[in-house]
């Protein structure tokens, strides 16, 4: 509070013993004091030390203009000064100067006591004025305030995304009126209530947690492309980032949500119309290769060596065209969270057996050399086997591929702790260590010399990625570029 201890008084009295008497009694109680003779010579200081003079004791029998008037200049200017009228009997003239404004009224043939019961009293009335004047420009600053929050809430709710705020604990303290229409939340029900119980999302929780956990010194939360996050029947794309306080310190998380169900309802109508040309251009491609394959291989009459050389490229180009529809059709259903579609108890040697045997074919073509070991008595795994045969498809295929005229590849199927393992070793090309992180994002492929000539539409090993993901395993891969590269795939066997 800025009330002073001492009062700053100014005493305007021409009457010099009056004067010195008012000014020591005041001074000796610790007051500050200034003194005028004039009404004049008050204003100026009144003018010069504004705010500096919060009582006046004021002479109603001054020369000039009399005290009256400056008690009337005062209350113009609307000075918050207090004014003690001094007149010899505190008659007619202290009355009227009690109605312009003065406080009360001391008679100048005071005695210290009398000047003290009034002069106490004037200044615990000054002080109680100050501290009311304080107090009501406190209420008049809050006031202020209220509009200004009421303002970021009316800017908050006409936000077109949703928008909830938690504290650290993950319970919901603030959301906007669109994320109450998106997620249903009403005050009573979820303000308090962590986050989980009213937006149904493993997957947003696992971002508030980070978000709630994050530490300043950590990387941006969500660097990159914003997930798209479902929650029910919708379609969320997401932001999530942690709500710090002026120190630094993380008080909680606030998650934005846009809409995208309607963007992701075309997405599926184009994907599914991507499945179903893919679909159906498989059987006439694959009757097409077979067609091709007759000519090509002299069963349908002799060929001279141009017709046989046109008829091998269109072979490759068919056989090509029908791995990209595979890949399409396999990409379709692990985006479609199907890339385990029916669990059943697998003999995974046998289904290596048949696969390698199907590829010894291309490995004699291009002269390589394929080697296939599998251990004996391996344990029964349960997994989708169409999942397990275009795992084993693509990383064969790609060591084939990927591995030049004369090379090597060996293919191992073994037991390792809870885990089969499945090891594809080739003498190929090898991968850059900068393109490592990279070959299992979908179409990514290596662009070299090496490459270029080689055809592929870089899916097979985010399908791969996809299909282990999907039976909790993991994949990992060792190159070291010309000199070769392992492939290692870990299937845990459930007990
Ligand atoms: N065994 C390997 N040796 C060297 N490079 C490889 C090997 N396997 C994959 N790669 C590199 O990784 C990239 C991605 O492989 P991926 O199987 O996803 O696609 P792709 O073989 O190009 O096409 P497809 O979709 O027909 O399989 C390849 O383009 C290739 O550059
Ligand atoms: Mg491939």
């Amino acid at each position: 509070m800025l009330i002073k201890p001492s009062i700053n008084i100014l005493v305007v009295e021409n009457d010099i013993t009056i004067l010195q008497r008012c000014r020591e009694l005041l001074v000796n109680e610790g007051h500050r004091v200034r003194t005028a003779e004039s009404v004049e010579e008050a204003l100026d200081i009144i003018q010069k030390h504004s705010g500096n003079v919060d009582i006046i004791l004021l002479s109603l029998e001054l020369p000039g203009w009399g005290g009256l008037t400056l008690i009337n200049i005062l209350q113009k200017a609307k000075r918050e000064i207090l004014i003690m009228a001094m007149s010899a009997d505190c008659g007619e003239e202290a009355i009227e100067a009690m109605h312009a404004g003065a406080y009360d009224c001391i008679r100048k043939s005071f005695t210290t006591d009398r000047f003290w019961t009034k002069m106490n009293r004037a200044i615990e009335a000054f002080r109680l004025w100050r501290q009311l004047d304080i107090l009501t420009r406190q209420r008049q600053a809050a006031l202020t305030r209220i509009p200004h929050e009421e303002n970021l809430m009316a800017i908050f709710n006409s936000i077109t995304d949703g928008i909830v705020v938690t504290d650290w604990q993950t319970n919901i303290v603030l959301f906007n009126a669109k994320a109450a229409t998106l997620f249903g939340l009403t005050e009573e029900k979820t303000l308090g209530h962590p986050i989980s119980v009213s937006i149904k999302s493993d997957e947003l929780l696992s971002f508030v947690m980070r978000a709630v956990k994050s530490d300043s010194s950590l990387a941006p939360l969500m660097a990159g492309e914003e997930p798209v996050v479902k929650v029910e029947e919708k379609a969320f794309r997401v932001h999530v980032d942690a709500v710090k306080n002026d120190t630094g310190t993380v008080i909680g998380a606030v998650g934005l949500f846009h809409d995208v169900s309607s963007i992701s309802a075309m997405d599926k109508l184009r994907s599914d119309f991507l499945s179903m040309v893919s679909h159906e251009l498989k059987a006439p491609l694959s009757s097409l290769l077979m067609q091709v394959s007759v000519l090509h291989d002299g069963l349908a009459g002799e060929l001279n060596p141009k017709q046989k050389e046109l008829l091998g490229k269109a072979k490759e180009k068919t056989k090509g065209m029908i791995t990209l529809v595979n890949d399409i059709l396999d990409y379709r259903r692990i985006q479609d969270g199907k890339s385990v579609q029916k669990i059943e108890s697998l003999n995974l040697a046998e289904i290596l057996q048949r696969t390698v045997e199907l590829m010894r074919l291309s490995a004699e073509e291009k002269e390589i050399s394929m080697k296939c070991e599998i251990e004996e008595d391996l344990p029964s795994f349960s997994g989708d086997r169409g999942g397990m045969e275009a795992i084993f498809v693509n990383l064969i295929s790609n060591a084939i591929k990927y591995t030049p005229k004369g090379g090597s590849v060996n293919v191992i199927l073994y037991k390792a702790g809870k885990d089969i393992r499945f090891k594809v070793v080739d003498s190929g090309i090898g991968i850059p260590p900068e393109d490592i992180d990279r070959i299992f994002e979908k179409f990514y492929r290596i662009k070299t010399e090496q490459t270029q000539s080689i055809a592929g539409s870089g899916l097979g090993l985010s399908i791969v990625k996809g299909i282990v993901d999907a039976h909790r395993g993991s994949i990992h891969v060792e190159s070291e570029a010309g000199k070769g590269t392992t492939f290692i795939v870990s299937l845990p066997v459930e007990e």
